[in-house]
């Protein structure tokens, strides 16, 4: 074994206690700088020992390219779901349950003495897997799809840290074996993933595990990595024939751990139908502090050679049972149906109800989420309806109590309540083409406006904490701000007097507010370019991308015509064309003779592509995980998000932003990477080459710039940063001169770029 074999070894093993660490005990040793540290450090040895690849190497949880579908996979023990009992058929429920096992197991003559042992266990509400491990390498991952026959979905679930991607003590394990189990989104995750939608104007997930189920379909890998889902597993499909596992389920859930599963420490072993129900209720009254969602109990036959005995049904095994809780509900009368007006213009319906109690706090207005929702629950202003709060935390409104409906309630129709119109400024509404919203189409919007000064005063954003909703509301309806760094523009005086109250209860703003607000104003103007980005609620940016993007620019001008974004856009086009233009491999029958794909077009457009993957990999905008052309190739922000910043800063509303900020004098600064400079000499820098160089081709000279994050364009004009001059320069060199451009020789270039 060679020196580099074994530090690859190494590392694998460290990186893998780490990740054991970090998501089992919660209790990181090691800081996530020197985590990715540790990564970098495998990724470079793994790429330079093709030889030692390992698909179970920790550097393969980060997705590859998109898949453009899964494949089908048959499981060999099929995926069964399991008999539910509802709390409000009580231990009556269970007690039946208890019998019906035992008749089963009398039938067959194989009741035993003792009383039957039960284990009972959280029921997490995620999405049930299926992980095979042959020789205890992970080898494949798939859904539960319809019990028989799933989707291949390995390439998300190795993003799935506390998965094992080798198994611990394989020796112990048979040499197939398949583990089953649910993948969940932490309710941590779920929370941050939630403000993400918002910030970037894109609707709320139902609840956790919509967001998980999502987050496993999702094409690329990289998406699902980004949604940090977690796994827990309880029990195993197929093992090789004759195998044998634990003669019991809790010695099966020991098994898991030894082998580097997680498993959920709290599960009850009881013997009585009493038992049972004292473990539902402990788990009743912890569960609410997992960091996951749990909507049950679930109840199984400890004995796993009497479970086979017991058998099964072929929806669900005959020897376990899901006690589901009761999720707590509320019945009220819905008032009114208001339309809130989000920072982005999309149109909430919200049903304003007579206040009731329930889950712990008093709840007066439900979110009716859309027309479709509305329409397919059929709610109405007036309705009786039940509401309950969905994963414990919005409410929502379940179904109408249509016995109770007054005869005047007439079906809710959205757009004829709104007249047709934006409900706060009267302007032109449309239905969303791919979403069940309608959308204020007026950009002066004064409802819009003040939920993006609101946003903007957020703490994650310019963090100007005294100014929330109301004088939010007041500055925009006082007409004080029309546009939200108006703020900026505010005297002291001004906002003290600013009036709060109604007509009948006056009352205003006050000094300490006011200077509150003006403090910590002038403070936000020298707060850092990842806040400021955020802040402005530019399209698709939320605070995870505004600070990636400020991680590369310097200035917001410099993420207006970012070099960067346009190489992820062209890239994203490049890889388009190169797919395109491929020779395809099988030419048909009927087309033979026909030239198939365009073989010069892709060689050029591979030529392309891998320019502009080599300029994001220097400037460390991309990484590349596998060798081979356009695969594992990941960039910070992707193209959607390319688009939208892009898209924007070229907009009226975009370029009247930034020569505001310019007026203002705000000019947040990035904190581009060490080594970025020095990486691209040229980055932001438009340069125009005129004449023959002495060394260089044109295009050479070209793809140098380029790679050193300048743009090179034709002509001469105000941005023009460099002539780059050769022999028997023309025309542009008077142009240049004219308008005083400085003028460089291939020798000073090539000394810039080394710069
Ligand atoms: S055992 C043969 N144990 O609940 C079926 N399932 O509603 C074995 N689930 O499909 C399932 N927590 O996805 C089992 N501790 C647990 C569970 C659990 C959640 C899911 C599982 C199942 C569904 C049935």
């Amino acid at each position: 074994m060679t020196a580099a074999q074994r530090r690859i070894e190494t590392l694998r093993a460290e990186i893998e206690e780490h990740n054991r660490r970090y998501y089992e005990e919660a209790q990181p040793a090691i800081s996530d700088a020197q985590y990715d540290e540790l990564l970098r450090e495998l990724r470079e040895l793994e790429e330079a020992h093709p030889e030692w690849a390992d698909a179970s190497s920790p550097t393969q949880r980060i997705g590859g390219k998109p898949v453009t579908g899964f494949q089908s996979v048959r499981h060999g023990v099929p995926m069964l779901s399991l008999d539910n009992v509802f709390a409000r058929d009580g231990a009556e429920a269970i007690r039946k349950f208890v019998v019906s096992v035992e008749n089963e197991l009398r039938k067959k003559d194989s009741l035993p003495e003792a009383a039957l042992a039960w284990l009972v266990e959280p029921k997490i509400d995620g999405v049930a897997i299926s992980l095979r491990y042959e020789d205890g390498i992970f080898v494949r991952g798939a859904t539960r799809g319809d019990g028989e026959t799933g989707d291949d979905i390995t390439g998300n679930l190795k993003t799935v840290r506390n998965i094992p991607l080798r198994l611990k003590h394989a020796g112990d394990a048979p040499r197939v074996i398949e583990v089953r189990g649910e993948v969940y989104m932490p309710l941590a995750a779920f929370k941050r993933l939630q403000a993400e939608q918002e910030a970037s104007g894109d609707p709320p997930f139902a609840n956790p595990r919509n967001a998980a189920a999502g987050a496993l379909k999702q094409l690329d890998a990289r998406v699902t990595a980004s949604r940090r889902l977690q796994f827990l597993s309880y029990g195993t499909g197929e093992t090789t024939p004759g195998a044998a596992l634990q003669e019991t389920q809790e010695g099966l859930l020991n098994l898991l751990r030894r082998l580097g599963f997680p498993v959920h420490a709290r599960t009850w072993l009881v013997d009585s139908v009493e038992g049972i129900m004292g473990a539902i209720h402990e788990l009743d009254a912890i569960r609410h502090d997992f960091p996951f969602e749990t909507d049950g109990a679930v109840i199984k036959l400890n004995d796993i050679a009497l479970r086979e005995i017991a058998g099964f049904t072929t929806r669900a095994p005959k020897w376990a049972k899901a006690y589901k809780y009761a999720s707590e509900q509320a019945e009220t009368v819905v008032r009114a149906i208001t339309v809130q007006v989000g920072r982005t213009g999309v149109l909430t319906p919200v049903a304003e109800l007579a206040p009731v109690f329930v889950s712990g706090s008093t709840v007066s207005r439900a979110t009716l989420h859309n027309e479709d929702e509305i329409r397919r629950k059929d709610i109405r202003i007036g309705d009786t309806v039940i509401i309950e709060k969905a994963g414990e935390v919005i409410p929502a409104v379940v179904r109408v109590v249509t016995e109770k409906r007054p005869a005047t309630a007439a079906p809710f129709d959205f757009l004829a309540h709104i007249g047709g119109k934006c409900p706060a400024c009267g302007g032109p509404v449309r239905r969303d083409a791919n979403y069940a919203w309608w959308i204020c189409e007026n950009p002066a919007c004064p409802a819009q406006k003040t939920r993006r000064l609101e946003y903007l005063a957020k703490r994650s954003a310019l963090e100007i904490e005294s100014l929330g909703g109301i004088v939010a509301d007041k500055l925009v309806e006082s007409g004080l701000v029309k546009d939200p760094l108006d703020l900026f523009d505010l005297t002291e005086e001004q906002l003290a007097v600013l009036s709060l109250g109604t007509a009948t209860e006056p009352r205003i703003l006050g000094k300490k507010h006011a200077a509150k607000i003006v403090e910590a104003r002038e403070r936000a103007r020298s707060l850092p370019l990842a806040r400021w980005l955020f802040a402005l609620a530019i399209p698709e940016v939320g605070e995870t991308t505004a600070y990636d993007l400020a991680q590369f620019h310097r200035t917001i001008e410099e993420v207006a015509t970012s070099p960067l974004l346009r190489d992820v856009l062209e890239l994203d086009r490049l890889r388009q064309e190169v797919e395109e233009t491929k020779p395809s491999r099988r030419v048909k029958k009927e087309t033979a003779g026909e030239p198939s794909g365009d073989p010069a077009r892709h060689a050029q457009a591979v030529a392309e592509m891998t320019a502009a993957m080599e300029r994001l990999e220097r400037a460390g905008f991309a990484e590349r995980t596998r060798k081979k052309e356009g695969e594992g190739f990941v960039t910070t922000a992707g193209p959607v998000i390319a688009r939208a910043v892009l898209g924007y800063f070229a907009s009226a509303p975009g370029r009247a932003l930034l020569s505001r900020l310019k007026a203002l004098g705000i000019d947040p600064q990035g904190t581009p990477r060490p080594g970025d400079a020095a990486h691209l000499p040229l980055l932001g820098k438009s340069v125009v080459i005129t004449g023959t160089l002495p060394t260089l081709k044109r295009g050479q000279a070209a793809d140098l710039i380029r790679a050193a994050g300048g743009s090179v364009s034709s002509s001469v004009s105000r941005k023009t940063d460099f002539l780059l001059v050769g022999a028997d320069a023309g025309s542009k060199l008077e142009e240049a001169r004219a308008s005083g451009v400085r003028e460089i020789g291939e020798e000073e270039f090539l000394l810039m770029l080394k710069a």
